[in-house]
């Protein structure tokens, strides 16, 4: 493997473990801190007219390696994976699409690595894209060096950390994203540019969801992801991955900027039968997973309802033997867009393909509203972004954070969304311990959130 051989391997003596929990924050004490001049709500750093970037975890960071490096004003200066065969897979595979790696240092063989990854490579930026438990001391860390943070979702599932991801962003005045790559969807795109035209009216409803059978991934070896999510199953309850589905919906809605926020959420959770099921019936004697009494509940429904009484549906289901679905409906005073498939009922119909609500816009229909209602962002970059990952929405996330961090913009998630999301982890928890009683979200941006501006229909 020439290009893996030219490259020096850096490989360490481990370091001393840096702490992997958090410190424990007390939500209160947060609420009564100040977070005047700090607040992060429509945060511009310094441009960056070249990203110097980093990445740990390189299976869904591979994806974000490349489509960053195929972008322009770009370098990739750090990778890091516990496992050598990762890393030399996606160093080829980077080889094959740039040759901007003059300063790149290579980083594998143990779970401290990417601390000095950090310390020797500075880099400006740094994408996160491990298990969730690594999530936080890998942001705060990363953070407290100086780099602005991207990390996938969740960010976490505990409310002291979502905290301590929030303190430590506005301390430090940096960027920290949730990965949200599902807001860039087509459809999603979509329906945030109709509901930003107000063409369904005044917004009243939404309904999201994660239900995706993933029990195959049960098999997994030990560098991927069955590996350690289905320990998830096995002792978490609730929705304990909330935020594709919510993600777009909060956005339409406009929750956490000017008009609404999060208010409180109610859940429960059907008995855990399905996986007990799958790895009596599916899995071979030597799966460690075999006979595990799973405690998650196959399917979590919550509801939450926004400070001006709006409610959104959200539910998760990584078991049950279905179609996969994110839901995607946002109800309005005028009309109602849905997805998983896709359809749009107009109360005054539209053009000539519906005379009112009562009948979906639906199948080889849906071209005419596409024509008529794509987001600018989807027209202009679906074709180079198609193959990027996920249909083509990775590509244009990732088009998004380059664009907004070589011109010194706000960009389009910020910090607090992507603690808003991922809270509904904990909270579902904690409502289902409590027989369903409403649990109350926490004001991350401690009363600042109006400030924020809508997001705009960037072009
Ligand atoms: N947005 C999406 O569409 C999407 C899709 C898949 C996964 N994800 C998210 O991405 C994250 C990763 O998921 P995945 O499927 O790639 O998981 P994975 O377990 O397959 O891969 C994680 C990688 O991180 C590496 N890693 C873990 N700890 C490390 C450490 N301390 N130092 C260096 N490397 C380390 C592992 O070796 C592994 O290669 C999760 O948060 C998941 O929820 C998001």
């Amino acid at each position: 493997m020439t290009n893996f051989n030219r490259r020096k391997f850096i490989k360490t003596s481990s370091l001393g473990a840096i702490a992997a929990s958090t410190l424990s924050v007390n939500c209160q004490n947060n609420l009564n801190q100040s977070n005047h001049d700090k607040y992060l709500g429509g945060f511009k750093a310094d441009p960056l007219p070249n990203i110097r970037a980093a990445f740990i975890g390189l299976n869904r960071g591979g994806t974000h390696l490349r489509n960053f490096a195929n972008l322009n004003n770009t370098e990739v200066v750090g990778l890091c994976d516990i496992y050598e065969s990762t890393l030399k897979r996606e160093l080829e595979r980077l080889y094959q699409i740039t040759d901007n790696l003059k300063n790149l240092k290579s980083y594998w063989g143990s779970k401290n690595e990417w601390i000095k990854m950090i310390d020797e490579v500075r880099p400006d930026v740094v994408f996160i894209s491990t298990d969730w438990e690594s999530h936080t001391p890998m942001i705060k860390q990363c953070i407290k060096k100086g780099c602005h943070v991207f990390c996938e979702v969740p960010f976490s599932l505990e409310l002291n950390e979502l905290w301590d991801i929030v303190n430590i962003s506005e301390k430090h005045q940096k960027h920290c994203m949730m990965l949200e790559n599902v807001n860039y969807g087509r459809d999603e795109l979509m329906f945030l540019n109709m509901c930003r035209q107000g063409v369904i009216g005044e917004l009243l409803h939404g309904e999201a969801a994660y239900i995706h059978d993933l029990r195959w991934q049960m098999d997994h070896d030990k560098t991927r992801m069955g590996s350690w999510r289905t320990d998830f199953y096995r002792e978490k309850n609730g929705n304990i991955y909330p935020t594709h589905g919510l993600g777009p919906v909060a956005q339409y809605m406009n929750l956490c900027r000017t008009e609404d926020n999060f208010h409180k959420i109610v859940s429960y959770s059907s008995p855990a039968l399905g996986r007990n099921q799958y790895s009596k019936e599916n899995l071979s004697e030597n799966n460690s997973w075999k006979n595990i009494s799973f405690k998650n509940g196959d399917i979590n429904s919550s509801i939450i309802k926004t400070k001006l009484g709006r409610t959104i549906l959200v539910q998760w289901d990584e078991t049950s033997p279905r179609p996969y679905t994110r839901l995607n409906l946002i109800q309005g005073t005028r009309g109602t867009l849905a997805g998983f498939p896709t359809r749009v009922a107009l109360e005054n119909g539209f053009e000539d393909i519906t005379k009112d609500h009562h009948n979906w816009i639906e199948n080889e229909n849906l071209i005419r509203l596409y024509e008529k209602f794509d987001h600018p962002l989807y027209k202009k970059l679906n074709k180079k972004t198609l193959k990027s990952g996920h249909g083509g929405m990775d590509g244009i996330m990732m088009y998004r954070i380059v664009e907004c961090l070589n011109n010194g913009l706000p960009l389009d998630q910020n910090v607090y969304e992507g603690c808003f999301w991922s809270a509904v982890a904990p909270l579902s928890k904690q409502s289902i311990l409590d027989d369903g009683k409403p649990q109350d979200f926490p004001d991350f941006t401690r009363g600042r959130w109006k400030e924020t501006e809508k997001l705009g229909i960037v072009s």
